[in-house]
C-alpha cells in the first residue's frame, strides 16, 4: 500500500509545489528499474496554480475542470480517477492528478456544504492505494478545507520551513491544525520531517534559524535546499530538477549531478525512504 505524504504549510511561496514535484520524480527515478507494478508515484495537484502539472506534462498549466482533482472531491458519483491520471512525460512511472484553477476555487467553496467533506480525498484514493508506492500531495498556501482532505488522507507531512522568524513562529497554526486532524480524523498522521528551504547560506538569520530548528527538532528536521537558481530554472523550463540535470547515478546516495539542488533533493528522497514503509 502507498506512502501517502502531504506537502503542507500554510505560508505561501515557501517551495511546497517545488518540494512536491521534485520528491515525486527523484522516487519515481529511484524505482524506476524496479519492475512490480509498486514502482509507481502518483502526484496529487491541489495547489489551483496547476504548477504540479506544468512541470510533469509538458506545456499544460490546466486540465479541463470535469477531469481535474476538483471533480473526485466535488461530485457525486465522482468521475473515475483512472481516466484522471496523466503520465508524466518525464518518468515513466510518474503519474499525476491535475488540477483546474477555477474548479479548485470553486472546490474549496462548495466542499464545507457536502457530507464527508473532510475525507473526500481519502475516499478517492482508497480504490488506488494500492497500486502505487508512493503518493505525494501538493496543496495551496491556505486553510481550509482543501488542507484538511489533504491532512486527512495522508499518513505523513513534510513542512517545507522558510528559515525566517516569521515563517517558524507561523508553523504552530499548522500544528495545531494537525493535531485536530489527529484527533478527529486520522491517528496514523505524523510529521515526517520539516524541510528547511531557499535558504541562503550567508545570511546570518537563516544560520540561527537552523540552529534553533535542529533544537526543537531533533529528530525531524531534513537536510536543508539552498537557494539556486537551477530549481527556478528548472521550473521555468517545466522541468523537475532530475530531468533538468540528470544525476551521474541512481544508485542509493548518488542522486547527484553538477547541481548541488540535485543532491539536496537526491538526500530527501533518501530521508524519505528510510522513513517510511517503501523501502
Ligand atoms: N530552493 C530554491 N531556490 C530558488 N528558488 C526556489 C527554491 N524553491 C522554490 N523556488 C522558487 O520560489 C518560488 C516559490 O516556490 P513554490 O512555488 O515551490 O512555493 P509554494 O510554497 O508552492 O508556493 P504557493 O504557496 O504559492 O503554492 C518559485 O518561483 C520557485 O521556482
Ligand atoms: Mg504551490
Amino acid at each position: 500500500m502507498a506512502d501517502i505524504i502531504t506537502i503542507a504549510n500554510e505560508k505561501g511561496g515557501v517551495g511546497k509545489t517545488t518540494t512536491a514535484v521534485n520528491l515525486a520524480a527523484g522516487l519515481s527515478l529511484y524505482l524506476a528499474d524496479q519492475s512490480t507494478k509498486s514502482n509507481r508515484v502518483l502526484l496529487v495537484d491541489m495547489d489551483p496554480q496547476g504548477h504540479a502539472l506544468l512541470a510533469t506534462a509538458y506545456g499544460e498549466h490546466d486540465a479541463p475542470a470535469d477531469q481535474s482533482l476538483s471533480a473526485l472531491l466535488v461530485e457525486s458519483p465522482p468521475p473515475s480517477i483512472q481516466r484522471l491520471l496523466r503520465i508524466s512525460i518525464h518518468h515513466p512511472n510518474l503519474y499525476v492528478i491535475p488540477s483546474n484553477r477555477a474548479a479548485m476555487v470553486d472546490a474549496a467553496r462548495v466542499l464545507p456544504t457536502l457530507m464527508a467533506n473532510e475525507s473526500r480525498l481519502s475516499q478517492v484514493l482508497r480504490s488506488i492505494k494500492n497500486d502505487f508506492a508512493f503518493i505525494i500531495i501538493d496543496t495551496p498556501p491556505t486553510t481550509g478545507d482543501l488542507l484538511v482532505n489533504a491532512l486527512v488522507a495522508a499518513n505523513h507531512i513534510i513542512i517545507p520551513v522558510e528559515p525566517s522568524y516569521l515563517g517558524v513562529s507561523g508553523l504552530r497554526e499548522l500544528q495545531n491544525t494537525i493535531e485536530q486532524v489527529k484527533i478527529h480524523f486520522n491517528p496514523e498522521i505524523h510529521i515526517l520531517g520539516y524541510l528547511p528551504t531557499i535558504c541562503e547560506e550567508q545570511r546570518i538569520e537563516v544560520r540561527e534559524i537552523l540552529e534553533q530548528l535542529e533544537k526543537r527538532y531533533p529528530h525531524q528536521l531534513l537536510g536543508p535546499i539552498h537557494k539556486a537558481s537551477d530549481l527556478a530554472y528548472a521550473h521555468s523550463s517545466h522541468m523537475d530538477i532530475f530531468t533538468y540535470k540528470p544525476p551521474r547515478q541512481r544508485l542509493p546516495g548518488q542522486l547527484a549531478s553538477s547541481s548541488r539542488a540535485t543532491k539536496e533533493y537526491g538526500d530527501l528522497v533518501e530521508a524519505v525512504f528510510k522513513r517510511t514503509s517503501s523501502k
